[in-house]
């Protein structure tokens, strides 16, 4: 064998993920890993980029042509830890010939179970309430007129977005009774469409009809700052909205006018125009919002598959194969 063959080929984890992942990955490759849960400041990605076959990044790293060129021409595979994939430039990278892969649709059940945990907290005031009790507010018993909230049962769902999650949702929401409009980019089939038990809708019928209104869609130039001021101002006043697909989705100085202006009733996100959301963020000062620290597909099973997932991509990709989590 030639000393060439047994160099060992390079992978740059950058940042700390669960397992099997860095495990799979260390018995074949030379890794380097960022030990720290935190993403790398962009000069230590610039600089351990560089010379390395494979690069397992994160949706927090944004992967671009400088960073592409630093790794230079050994650089076969971008393999990221999400669904997502606006954070890498996909154009560049297939003009270096670089494969770009993503860990699939694996989140999309947990993404869908956050969902109707944010339906429910932001009409039931949980957090809220749960606070009243750690604050030692709870003075009298049962009480007639304590954090009442909306209904959910029989209230109208409007999905936008009718993906994997979307119909996900669908589902969940069906067990609740609830009366389900969506509306996509195209039309579903009608077997889709009947699992779903939902109806298609144009944008307008679906601001205006929807009691909890879900974002359920890709971020691209088309969608982004999708929800702005004219559309929050066609949603009914007492109207909920939910978001656990990306920030950018939802024009957010829009989102607090309206909800500083009551044009809806509350919001409750998974995700922000900036993440992390800034301290002085007048969403952290409202009591009809709710707000998670983007937790989608947080849970043990999900972030184990999606690193397995990611550790096979590069594995694949520099074994010469494709996997079924292309992006390009
Ligand atoms: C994704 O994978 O795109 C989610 O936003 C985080 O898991």
């Amino acid at each position: 064998m030639s000393i060439l063959l047994r160099i060992k080929r390079t992978v740059y984890i950058m940042r700390k993920i669960p397992e099997p992942g860095p495990s799979m990955l260390a018995r074949k490759y030379s890794v380097t890993m960022n030990r720290s849960s935190f993403s790398p400041s962009r000069k230590e990605i610039l600089r351990n980029v560089v010379g390395k076959d494979a690069l397992l990044c994160s949706l927090n790293e944004r992967i671009d042509r400088e960073v592409m060129k630093n790794a230079g021409p050994k650089l076969k595979v971008i393999s990221t830890l999400s669904t997502g994939h606006d954070h890498i430039d996909i154009v560049e990278a297939k003009k270096r010939g670089i494969s770009v892969t993503f860990t699939g649709q694996v989140l999309s059940e947990a993404t869908a179970d956050l969902t109707f945990a944010l339906i429910l907290a932001i009409s039931r005031k949980i957090v809220l309430a749960d606070n009243y009790i750690r604050q030692k507010k709870w003075k009298v018993g049962w009480s007639p007129e304590l954090f009442l909230g909306s209904n959910v049962y029989g209230k109208t769902l409007g999905l936008i977005g009718a993906g994997r999650i979307g119909r996900a949702v669908a589902r969940r929401a069906k067990g609740f009774g609830m009366n389900i409009l969506y509306h996509n980019r195209c039309r579903l089939g009608k077997i889709l469409e009947s699992e779903m038990g939902a109806r298609y809708v144009d944008m307008d019928t679906i601001l205006r009809e929807s009691d909890f209104l879900s974002i359920h869609a890709n971020l691209n130039t088309e969608s982004s700052k999708m929800i702005n001021e004219s559309k929050l101002m066609q949603m009914k006043n007492t109207a909920y909205l939910i978001n656990t697909s990306r920030g950018q989705v939802i024009d957010e100085r829009s989102l607090i006018k309206a909800l500083k202006n009551k044009w809806i009733a509350g919001a409750a996100l998974d995700v922000f125009e900036f993440e992390p959301l800034k301290a002085n963020s007048p969403l952290i000062r409202m009591e009809n919002v709710v707000l998670l620290p983007h937790i989608g597909s947080a849970t043990y099973q999900v972030r184990s598959k999606m690193s397995e997932i990611a550790a096979q991509n590069i594995i694949e990709i520099l074994g010469g194969r494709k996997t079924p989590y292309m992006v390009n």
